[in-house]
């Protein structure tokens, strides 16, 4: 029997029931919002977290998909309410969304604590959504369910299927090369994203959605799902069911978010081969559940897990819809179950356990045996190195290999118009050896870290074929992109690290199966230089952008502001 919560044991209680002026006032402008008193007395209310915007195609269909979360709430004897929060586009926001992460992570965490809500399904997918909306339920630890937005439908374009991001970065390069025109550009216009929904590559917001299932807030299933099928309706129905449920028996996101089940999302993302940006996202969504996760973390865990997942980029052929039907995360779960904690609680399961019972792989080149991995050891590596005291990362799987050790001169650019403006100039002498060095793009220098960690090959290299190169950067990397490519450096050279210090000519040393990352120049010789060195000028002097860059922490602790990251006591808004 499900346990019903009386209604003065429900937290919008002080709102509604407490009695006095202020509830009559909250009673009579529920009515003015048209609702019966028995529709929502005495029910848990619901917040619905939408992040649909029109200007943001991965979630341009979860406007309608509220409406099933909806259904499923009043179905469990709930009242739902719908609040639109703020859209993070990886498409359209510039510089980065990653700049506004934390601030939908506040709103997030503010709403949800300053209105009469007892429980929250968040709903996002497009990349930063996903830890920001469950960073920001964390800190308030309500009960929530998490609707991921489901992947777009694959791409196609003369025969071939496209990956979103992935092909664009590839044909993009192919039009650069000389290979195609713009007429075979303007056809790929229309067939790389044809459905709402998120990137269908293992890019950032694929693997981020799995590590929520992978956490265990979401409905089991329900990070593969494409976000057109009707399946992903009846998904949404069932997370407007759970979260009642987890009202009246009062299962906290912080019951759910344990040390284990973080490890578990490491596990989970390595083995998918997924983006390098969840190393930074898992590590800010831990802090704010009171989980220390480190990139040692990440290190070790990656040592144990082979990639099974053959989705794009990291596998060769497949994508989230060929996942979705090869068993989606429950199957590749499934083959993993030695490496996780199968007894830790999720949403919808007392234990991980029960909800993999009967988990099924139907597709052993889509979801790989473990005797035949894509990879042998998780799809991350980290990277230390006197350029690198803090950590760096390289999603090695998607490196050429030849370039996996690597010595060679490093060409510098300080920042990264000036790198656009200057990469193909001859004169440079970048040959494809050369290790291509941006700097200036970290957390306060970017600032928020733009995804220009995959730095273009130079024209004149592309047209002799030359696909990859050795490229190091403060920044990040899209999770649908590719090559060589060592990322997250910290400390950043915005603030003095090692990065900042590195000239034109120096030879670089990148060895991953070390985990080494090597500046050939002296100690003495980079005092020197250090002592010389002056901090670049501030780049936002007011507003959001001045309080980002003041509070942002570095990208091994995962980018969240100081005041956000750090414990503390809240007041409960309803004392006054
Ligand atoms: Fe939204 Fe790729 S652009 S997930
Ligand atoms: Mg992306």
């Amino acid at each position: 029997m499900v346990p019903v919560k009386r209604p003065e044991q429900l937290r919008s209680h002080q709102w509604y029931g407490a009695g006095g002026l202020r509830s009559f006032s909250h009673r009579a402008r529920t009515r003015q919002l048209g609702y019966l008193p028995e529709e929502h007395l005495g029910k848990p209310v619901i917040a619905v977290l939408n992040t649909w915007s029109d200007i943001n195609p991965c979630h341009v269909h979860l406007r309608d998909r509220a409406q099933a979360v909806k259904r499923g709430v009043w179905q469990a004897g709930g009242f739902p309410l719908e609040f639109p929060v703020s859209t993070l586009s990886e498409t359209f926001q510039k510089p980065t969304p990653m700049l506004y992460r934390n601030l939908l992570a506040m709103e997030t965490e503010e709403l949800l604590r300053s209105y009469p809500v007892d429980g929250a399904v968040l709903m996002g997918g497009c990349d930063k959504s996903t830890p920001a909306l469950l960073m920001g339920a964390a800190s308030v630890g309500l009960p929530a369910v998490f609707v991921p937005a489901g992947p777009m439908l694959p791409g196609h374009w003369r025969g071939e299927v496209l990956g979103s991001g992935t092909d664009m970065w590839k044909y993009w390069d192919d039009k650069r090369a000389g290979l195609i025109g713009d007429c075979e550009m303007t056809e790929l216009e229309s067939g790389l994203a044809r459905s709402p929904g998120h990137c269908m590559t293992m890019g950032t917001a694929s693997t981020l959605t799995a590590a929520a299932e992978a956490l265990g807030v979401t409905v089991p299933g329900a990070s593969s799902i494409p976000a057109v099928d009707s399946g992903h309706d009846r998904m949404a129905a069932k997370a407007g069911l759970t979260v009642v449920d987890l009202v009246h028996r009062d299962r906290k996101l912080s019951g759910i978010l344990t040390r284990e089940a973080f490890e578990d999302a490491v596990t989970t993302v390595l083995g998918l081969g997924g983006s390098t940006n969840a190393v930074i996202h898992l590590i800010a969504m831990a802090g704010r559940a009171g989980v220390r996760l480190t990139l040692d973390d990440f290190d070790r865990i990656a040592r144990t897990v082979p990639v099974l997942a053959n989705v794009r980029p990291g596998g060769q052929r497949y994508l989230m819809e060929d996942f979705h039907f090869a068993g989606g995360l429950p199957g590749f779960l499934s083959r993993i179950t030695d490496l996780l904690h199968l007894d830790r609680p999720t949403v919808c399961h007392g234990t991980l356990r029960e909800q993999l019972a009967g988990a099924r792989v139907h597709d052993d080149d889509v979801i790989r045996p473990r005797d035949n991995p894509v990879a042998g050891e998780g799809g991350v590596a980290v990277l230390r190195g006197n350029l690198c005291p803090d950590g760096a990362v390289i999603k090695h799987i998607a490196a050429e290999p030849r370039l996996l050790e690597h010595t060679g001169p490093a060409v510098v650019f300080d920042d990264y118009r000036t790198m656009q403006r200057t990469i193909d100039d001859p004169a440079l002498g970048i040959t494809a050896d050369s290790v291509l060095v941006l700097r200036g793009a970290g957390p306060k220098g970017g600032p928020g870290m733009p995804e220009y960690g995959m730095l273009p090959i130079p024209d004149h290299l592309l047209k002799q074929g030359v696909r990859d190169m050795v490229r190091i950067s403060d920044a990040r990397m899209s999770g649908t992109s590719y090559g060589t490519c060592v990322l997250h450096v910290a400390p950043e050279s915005h603030v003095g690290g090692p990065l900042a210090l590195v000239r034109t000519g120096d030879l670089i040393t990148l060895d991953v199966r070390a985990r080494s990352l090597r500046l050939h120049v002296d100690d003495d010789e980079l005092a020197r230089r250090r002592a010389e060195w002056t901090p670049p000028p501030v780049r936002y002097e007011r507003g959001y952008g001045a309080l980002y860059s003041e509070q942002i922490t570095q990208a091994d602790t995962g980018c969240d502001f100081g005041f956000l990251a750090r414990t503390g006591t809240v007041p409960d808004p309803y004392a006054g």
